[in-house]
């Protein structure tokens, strides 16, 4: 495992690349104005003490969280995001970040921002609802997105059911205008260039599409090259867990900017 500071400079890095490809000024003051959000990190910590089910109880920083979270921090920061859109949300943990960053887009307490969040829920009881081999599940008796506070729920919109049922009314309720859609629900051919196709109409000028787990097939580059997009790709942190696909590519996520 990396340390602390080894960790903060492998983001930092990384960051500065990200930076470097869409031309985005100055990204890496969010990851200084992240560091001082020790809140978040408590009301994550606070959430997984009671449930014996999730392991980790607590992180020396959330530098921990990895960069495809990090990041999508830092971007809604960057872009002042008002309207997101995410498929996949398990724990919530990715979703908390966003969460956080609208937030501060909002200053704290002006709720004009949002984050909808679509989830075909894999509960303990009934298991994996991803057909593509990802295995993980909710802990027993708990909901998708059970690791957000309500201070960070005044600005979510969970919707429970498949991305293919509520995409479209979800984009419709943005008035088909959002700054980020984030996949990261079923990895399948059919669904990553289904949600690929819907969103990106929707996602305004200079917004972003970011996608997780993009390795397991050729959707993303496919969609990419059709759109005429460059993409930026993200290698697998060092400390991740690495999936099949992803020790093959080395690739973890990938963004394109419309
Ligand atoms: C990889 S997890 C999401 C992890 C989360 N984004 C994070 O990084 O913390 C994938 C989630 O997508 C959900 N899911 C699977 N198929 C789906 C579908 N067709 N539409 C929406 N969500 C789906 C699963 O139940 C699971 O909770």
């Amino acid at each position: 495992m990396l340390d602390i500071e080894e960790q903060h400079k492998y983001i930092k890095e990384q960051l500065l690349k990200l930076g470097e490809w869409f031309e985005l000024d100055d990204l890496e003051i969010h990851l200084d104005e992240l560091l001082e959000q020790d809140q978040l990190k408590a009301s994550i910590e606070n959430a997984v003490a009671p449930v014996e089910f999730f392991k980790t109880k607590s992180w020396d920083s959330i530098l921990r969280f990895g960069f495809y979270r990090i990041s999508q921090y830092c971007l809604v920061r960057k872009l002042k995001a008002t309207n997101v859109i995410e498929t996949g949300v398990l724990h919530g943990l990715s979703s908390i970040f966003t969460l956080h960053a609208l937030y501060l887009n909002n200053n704290k307490d002006d709720i004009g921002s949002r984050l909808i969040s679509i989830d075909f829920p894999s509960y303990y009881e009934s298991g994996p609802s991803n057909s593509d081999g990802f295995m993980d599940t909710l802990p027993p008796g708990l909901q998708p997105g059970w690791i957000i506070d309500s201070s960070h729920k005044k600005y979510w919109d969970l919707r429970i059911g498949k991305s293919s049922e509520f995409l479209t009314s979800a984009l419709n309720d943005c008035d088909n205008e959002i700054d980020i859609f984030i996949h990261d629900s079923e990895h399948s051919y059919k669904t990553m260039m289904y949600e690929f196709e819907t969103s990106w109409p929707a996602i305004r000028q200079g917004g972003f599409m970011i996608v997780d787990n993009l390795s397991v097939n050729t959707s993303f580059f496919d969609f990419a090259h059709k759109m005429g997009c460059i993409p930026y790709v993200a290698p697998v942190d060092p400390d991740h867990k690495l999936s099949l696909s992803e020790t093959e590519s080395g690739i973890r996520f990938g963004i394109l900017q419309k």
